[in-house]
């Protein structure tokens, strides 16, 4: 399994990192499969699986138990796993204990917190406490309600300033790498360069030393609308219909189970029993 050095070093190479997101064992198993460099249990999970409206209603509960059947399912893959909305905001005690227990039950290697200002304190407590911590800047889903929606953020001088300084105390206070959602690519390559920790990208261009998509975005699965920054590889959701759509009609049609799919008695049995 890599590493956090390893992470580092790859970015010192100039060798991009690959992260996609998990949910569950099948989707665990294939992703480490496909060779990736590491796997997020993000709180997308609410929207993608738990057919939430936003991100906001994920507990630390929910990923606690999905973290645990990515485990499963990738053994010898960097696990990070998102701390969801609020779990690291009411108090240090708290926060250090849902870290805790997300590390300790679910085997994550990693996670990931929202934010900078008074989040860097968490960032700098966990680190220090034996937790390897990723940020993650920008667009910031656990604030949509602040944001006033889902946005492409650092566009104008001032907040792009801000972006830079932000990301530049998250590494200060520790993080191990730091995602950057939804801001422009110049932004992007600016703070790539300053920073000597990775930066993974998702809508943050191509000059971020890696990149992250969304499972269900990346193979078109139960999604019904993709953002822009999604370039979708497979599309499996019509393969998936339609494969259920001929089972319903075979079973309407009485083809289903044919005697190939079927279990038989012997003859002498059957007469055994009805002799
Ligand atoms: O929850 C998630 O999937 C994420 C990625 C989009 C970075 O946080
Ligand atoms: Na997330």
């Amino acid at each position: 399994m890599k590493t956090t050095k390893d992470f580092l070093q790859m970015k010192e190479r100039g060798e991009a990192i690959v992260m996609v997101t998990a949910y569950d064992y099948p989707s665990a198993r294939l992703a480490e499969q496909a060779d990736v460099d590491l796997i997020l249990v993000g709180d997308s999970l609410g929207m993608v699986v738990l057919g939430y409206e936003s991100t906001v209603p994920v507990t630390v509960d929910d990923m606690i138990h999905h973290t645990k059947a990515v485990r499963r399912g990738a053994k010898n893959t960097f696990i990070v796993t998102d701390m969801p909305f609020m779990s690291y905001h009411v108090s240090k005690e708290d926060t250090m204990k849902n870290a805790c227990r997300i590390i300790q039950e679910s085997y994550a290697d990693a996670v990931k917190v929202e934010g900078a200002d008074e989040v860097l304190d968490t960032i700098y407590s966990l680190t220090k406490a034996g937790v390897p911590v990723v940020a993650h800047l920008g667009l910031t889903p656990q604030s949509v309600g602040v944001l006033g929606g889902y946005k492409v953020q650092g566009k104008d001088a001032e907040s792009a300033r801000k972006l830079i300084e932000d990301a530049k105390k998250c590494e200060e206070a520790g993080a191990m790498a730091l995602v950057l959602e939804c801001v422009p690519m110049q932004l992007a390559a600016e703070i790539s360069t300053m920073l000597s920790i990775p930066t993974i990208g998702i809508g943050a261009g191509n000059q971020t030393d890696g990149q992250v998509l969304v499972y269900h975005d990346l193979i078109t699965y139960g999604v019904e609308r993709v953002p822009k920054f999604v370039k979708a590889y497979a599309s499996v959701q019509d393969a998936i219909v339609n494969g259920i759509r001929q089972y319903t009609q075979e079973v309407k049609a009485r083809q289903f189970p044919a005697t190939e799919h079927s279990f038989t008695m012997k003859e002498e049995e059957l007469a055994a029993l009805y002799g």
